[in-house]
């Protein structure tokens, strides 16, 4: 039986969020954001490891209890998400056929119950895939003034989400084999190797902490599931 490991991108600076501290360390409903996070990943039966990828000069890790099963640290992040990405693989101690869950640690409203449907429509696939959403607006593309130049039509066009689900030594490959700052999810490095993932209907909730008006969202939701 191939193992399943989770594995977290947290070594980003928030940028776009702009607090003092990077958006994954920030308090939500108590704990650490990226603390619900792991915990929905460690809540996960079918996943035995969960390994958070930190950067080396990561000044706040240390000072939060953590006190979860399974997690791991790495202090290996690199200078984007997918070279985090790529250096936490090549830490992981792991077979070329064990299933790597990739999550941004910024997406702390994943549900146990999304992680699970991922997992169970890629039992037995040959490439993997990833959670994602059906576009459910009207889409339009801008002309250079900020007009309608055309309405795209949706169908078949779908929102990508995290985890994405690879096979380790697949993805380590096609992850050296292309520039980071060229992809900005896993799915389309291995895209790239002319490999078709597949895509996993996920759900709203899972979005991604980016800007301070994300966090009340991300409050309501999870009081809601009664995480406080
Ligand atoms: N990430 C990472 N290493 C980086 C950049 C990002 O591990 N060099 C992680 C982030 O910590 C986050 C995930 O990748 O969990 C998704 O990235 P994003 O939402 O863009 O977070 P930041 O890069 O921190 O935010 P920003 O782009 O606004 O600076
Ligand atoms: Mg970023």
């Amino acid at each position: 039986m191939p193992g399943m490991i989770a594995l977290v991108p947290a070594a980003g600076s928030g940028s776009r969020f702009g607090a003092p501290s990077p958006k994954q360390y920030l308090q939500l409903n108590g704990q650490p954001l990226m603390r619900h996070t792991l915990a929905t990943l460690a809540a996960v039966p079918a996943i035995e490891r969960v390994v958070v990828v930190i950067s080396p000069q990561d000044e706040w890790f240390d000072g939060f209890d953590w006190a979860l099963p399974k997690l791991e640290v790495l202090r290996v992040g690199g200078a984007s998400r997918a070279q985090s990405v790529a250096n936490g693989l090549a830490e992981l101690a792991c077979g070329d056929d064990d299933w790597v869950l990739v999550h941004d640690a910024a997406r702390c409203c994943l549900s146990v119950a999304a992680v699970e449907r991922l997992i169970a429509a890629l039992a037995g696939h040959p490439v993997g895939g990833l959670l994602a959403l059906p576009v459910p607006d009207t889409v339009k593309r801008a002309d250079a003034e900020g007009h309608v130049a055309a309405t795209v039509p949706r169908k078949g066009l779908w929102l990508a989400q995290t985890p994405q689900m690879f096979r380790a030594g697949l993805l380590a490959r096609a992850l050296a084999a292309v520039a980071a700052e060229d992809i900005t999810d896993e799915a389309s490095a291995v895209e790239r190797q002319g490999l078709r993932p597949l895509l996993v209907e996920g759900d709203a909730q899972n979005f991604k902490v980016t800007y301070p008006r994300d966090l009340a969202l991300a409050k309501a939701i999870l009081a809601a599931r009664g995480e406080r």
